[in-house]
């Protein structure tokens, strides 16, 4: 029998699931943290515009909450497929231990732009990453969106992230101008 695959989604993939999964459940990742350090050319912004989306950074004390999804065996390689290519801004697969709320742990494929991708960005003042995402827009929608969406996703999980709800204020404060 083939090994059943878990995804682990801490941006996007949370909220907008194009894939069929037989199972989920909230998942926590110990020692990564999210952050919207990760340029988007391809989705939430253009190649000349590009947009401010989710990656995770390692942390010593920090962790990061977002959904599980276990797939189902007989298209798991093609939702690989299909992730690779929608993940290519920068975006490469990492296998991780994911703790699920009844405290058993899970090895999950998640989709990480590490520090050396080409298009990770880094960390700039709120105000600066809120007026690149407040501008931004792509293929698959405007930035501010992809914010919106994160932020309502983690609140319907319960675990908002401060960084996310910093940023998504600091965003809201922008369009009311
Ligand atoms: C993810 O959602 O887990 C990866 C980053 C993204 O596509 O937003």
């Amino acid at each position: 029998m083939k090994d059943l695959i878990w995804i682990f989604g801490y941006g996007s993939i949370i909220w907008k699931t194009d894939f069929p999964f037989i199972s989920e459940s909230t998942g926590y990742l110990n020692g990564w943290i999210r952050r919207f350090w990760q340029a988007s050319p391809d989705h939430r912004g253009t190649p000349e515009a590009p947009g401010r989306v989710a990656t995770l950074l390692p942390s010593r004390t920090g962790g990061c909450w977002g959904k599980l999804f276990l797939l189902e065996a007989d298209v798991q390689n093609q939702v690989l497929v299909n992730l690779d290519y929608r993940e290519k801004g920068g975006y490469q697969r990492m296998l991780v231990d994911v703790a699920t709320p009844s405290g058993e742990s899970v090895k999950a494929v998640t989709y990480w732009g590490s520090q050396q991708n080409e298009h990770f960005l880094g960390p700039k003042p709120t105000l600066e990453m809120a007026r690149q995402i407040n501008d931004a827009s792509g293929p698959s929608g405007s930035n501010r969106d992809y914010l919106f969406q994160l932020e309502a996703a983690l609140q319907q999980l319960e675990h908002p992230d401060r960084h996310v709800t910093l940023l998504a204020n600091k965003t809201r404060g922008l369009m009311r101008r």
